[in-house]
């Protein structure tokens, strides 16, 4: 499958889906990419603004996950080898807010690509992008970590859309043998993230010389992975993982958030009086750790990236992308994509 072929790329110009474009076209992983994406806020096209010129390489396609004709109009027209699919609506407070995006997306949308994908010409593998939330929340005093055979308990609309669309795939592999794999990554960090999640969020208000805000006492544990390993590990998961399995993804690397801010406060000359502590989310998961070793077993997939390396290099990439921040703050990025693309 390597080197050559098509993938559609789903949710390809948000955070994770752009990473991992620059990644399948910089290092060749495949022959082309497709992306498909809907263009939300968190989506910009200027996100895969090397590659748009590359149209031997690379062509995007702006649709809805859930609309089954835009959908298999893109299947018809590409016909590509394999499927990975990030797009979803991914934000905790905004699903608590209104869950309907949610359930439009995360589940409708999952369910459609998954069709499609089936009945596609050669049927191509899928690989779900999902979430180390769906498996609920740890306590902050045990060792215990997340596997493959924990069962699910989803506790925020945005965990219990996803582990909905688990379910799906799973159901589809069960039910028509289709061949699909589902990978659950714990959370990401790096470029290109929109700056309404911790880390970004916690760099830009730095930068502009603003407080970064904490929920509750700041003790709420994720385990970090840099986007790129998370990106290493899906290709790992397309091209060696076992049909109908489930793969936990995760860098060993479990900090509280009040750790993570402390972290970025050097790299960006403040003191702890940037840190505002706020109230907390409602039902906010305490703690959340991934047990990786059959990812790493099955596929000899390990993460590259070490936690403190990343991070410096992160606030760099933010540092020097200042229009990158105003852009998608603005919403201005949506005038890139009809300039490229406006008749369409
Ligand atoms: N960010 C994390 O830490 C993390 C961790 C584990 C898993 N994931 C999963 O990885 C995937 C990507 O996450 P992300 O952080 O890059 O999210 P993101 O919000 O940055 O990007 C999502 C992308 O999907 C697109 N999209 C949304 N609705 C769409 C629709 N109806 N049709 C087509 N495109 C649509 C958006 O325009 C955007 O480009 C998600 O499935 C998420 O659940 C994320």
């Amino acid at each position: 499958m390597s080197g050559q072929g098509t993938w559609l790329v789903t949710g390809a110009a948000g955070f994770i889906g752009s990473n991992f474009v620059h990644l399948a076209l910089g290092e060749r992983w495949c022959g082309r990419v497709v992306a498909f994406d809907a263009l939300t806020y968190a989506g910009n096209l200027g996100n895969l603004e090397r590659w748009t010129a590359d149209r031997e390489r690379f062509d995007f396609v702006r649709g809805d996950v859930a609309d089954p004709d835009a959908v298999g109009r893109v299947f018809a027209e590409y016909e590509p080898s394999a499927v990975v699919h990030f797009a979803a609506e991914s934000h905790v407070d905004r699903s608590i807010e209104d869950p309907a995006p949610f359930l439009h997306t995360n589940v409708t949308g999952t369910q459609v690509v998954l069709g499609a994908a089936r009945e596609a010409p050669g049927a191509p593998r899928m690989l779900h992008v999902s979430t180390d939330e769906v498996y609920g929340s740890l306590p902050l005093d045990s060792t215990e970590r997340f596997h493959e055979q924990r069962p699910y308990d989803p506790r925020s609309p945005y965990a219990a859309s996803k582990a909905g669309a688990d379910f799906l795939v799973r159901a589809a592999h069960h039910t028509h043998g289709q061949d699909v794999v589902i990978t659950n990554c714990s959370n990401n960090y790096g470029p290109y993230q929109f700056p309404e999640k911790l880390i970004p969020l916690a760099i830009m208000n730095l930068l502009r010389g603003e407080q970064v805000p904490v929920y509750g006492d700041g003790l709420n544990v994720r385990d970090w992975i840099h986007v790129e390993d998370h990106c290493r590990a899906v290709r790992a998961c397309l091209e060696r993982g076992r049909s109908g399995e489930t793969y936990c993804i995760g860098a060993d690397n479990e900090q509280p958030n009040i750790e993570v801010v402390r972290a970025l406060l050097p790299l960006l000359g403040r003191g702890e009086l940037a840190i505002r502590f706020v109230r907390d989310r409602p039902g906010h998961d305490r703690r959340y750790a991934i047990d990786a070793s059959k990812i790493r077993r099955e596929t000899g997939w390990a993460p590259r990236i070490a936690w403190k390396e990343g991070l410096a290099d992160t606030v760099r990439w933010y540092r020097e992308n200042p229009e990158w921040l105003a852009s998608v703050r603005s919403g201005e990025f949506l005038s890139y994509y009809e300039r490229l693309y406006g008749g369409q």
